[in-house]
């Protein structure tokens, strides 16, 4: 039987690395600090690192289970996740948790679901790079705690600034990328699928490349 460094082998991912718990990791430059989940919830709640700290309602960290496999990464919160401080409530939510019950998923159970941005960016706008970057210590500390085996990237900008490439979905879809050695799928954000029907079937192979992958790296599974 393949071990798992095999299997990440045969996907050209490599070397595996994972992130140590504490104290705060040496192995990437930006490596977080060494947050618990209290600490950290705390931290999104009372966070001022960018100018969306005065717009928004409160921050919204993520929610579902902390000891997910299945890592499930958003561009921002958008109107009524900011009202509810949930990510994917609204009407991409729906189509995401559906996106989630094709493969075998549901919300809050081995799924656990954020954004690359806590804070709603006004009028939907897109998220500015410094806003990426104020950002990006919570979501390593969140990949950190949860350690997930599988990453699901929904539209550009996760894709984007999880692989730090300024490559297209399309271009980045189809193939099995890594995020600090975590495996990592990009698919089309809900909110594009909901304007862009015909691109659903393209969806539904990447969901089916992210179980796939999954399942060959948890042959238990
Ligand atoms: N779109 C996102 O990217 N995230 C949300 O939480 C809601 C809509």
């Amino acid at each position: 039987m393949l071990s798992r460094d095999d299997v990440f082998s045969e996907l050209g991912i490599g070397p595996v690395w994972r992130l140590r718990a504490t104290p705060a990791s040496p192995l990437t430059a930006d490596a977080p600090p060494a947050y618990t989940w209290d600490t950290l919830t705390d931290a999104v709640a009372h966070c001022t690192a960018c100018k969306l700290s005065a717009t928004r309602t409160q921050g919204v960290l993520g929610a579902g289970d902390r000891n997910a496999d299945w890592l499930i990464i958003g561009e921002a919160p958008g109107v009524e996740e900011d009202a509810q401080g949930e990510p994917f409530v609204g009407t991409a939510g729906k189509l995401l948790d559906a996106m989630l019950a094709s493969i075998g998923l549901a919300r809050g159970d081995n799924v656990y679901i954020t954004n690359v941005l806590k804070s709603h960016p006004p009028g939907n706008r897109n998220p500015e790079p410094d806003e990426v970057a104020a950002c990006r210590p919570y979501l390593l500390a969140q990949i950190e705690l949860i350690q997930p085996k599988l990453i699901l990237a929904l539209g550009r900008f996760a894709a984007q600034s999880l692989l730090d490439t300024d490559e297209t979905v399309e271009h980045l879809r189809g193939r099995v990328h890594a995020f600090q050695g975590v495996p990592l799928v990009v698919t089309y954000h809900p909110a594009y699928l909901l304007r862009k029907l015909t691109d659903k079937a393209r969806a539904w192979e990447d969901l089916c490349l992210a179980r796939r992958t999954f399942n060959s790296l948890t042959p238990d599974s």
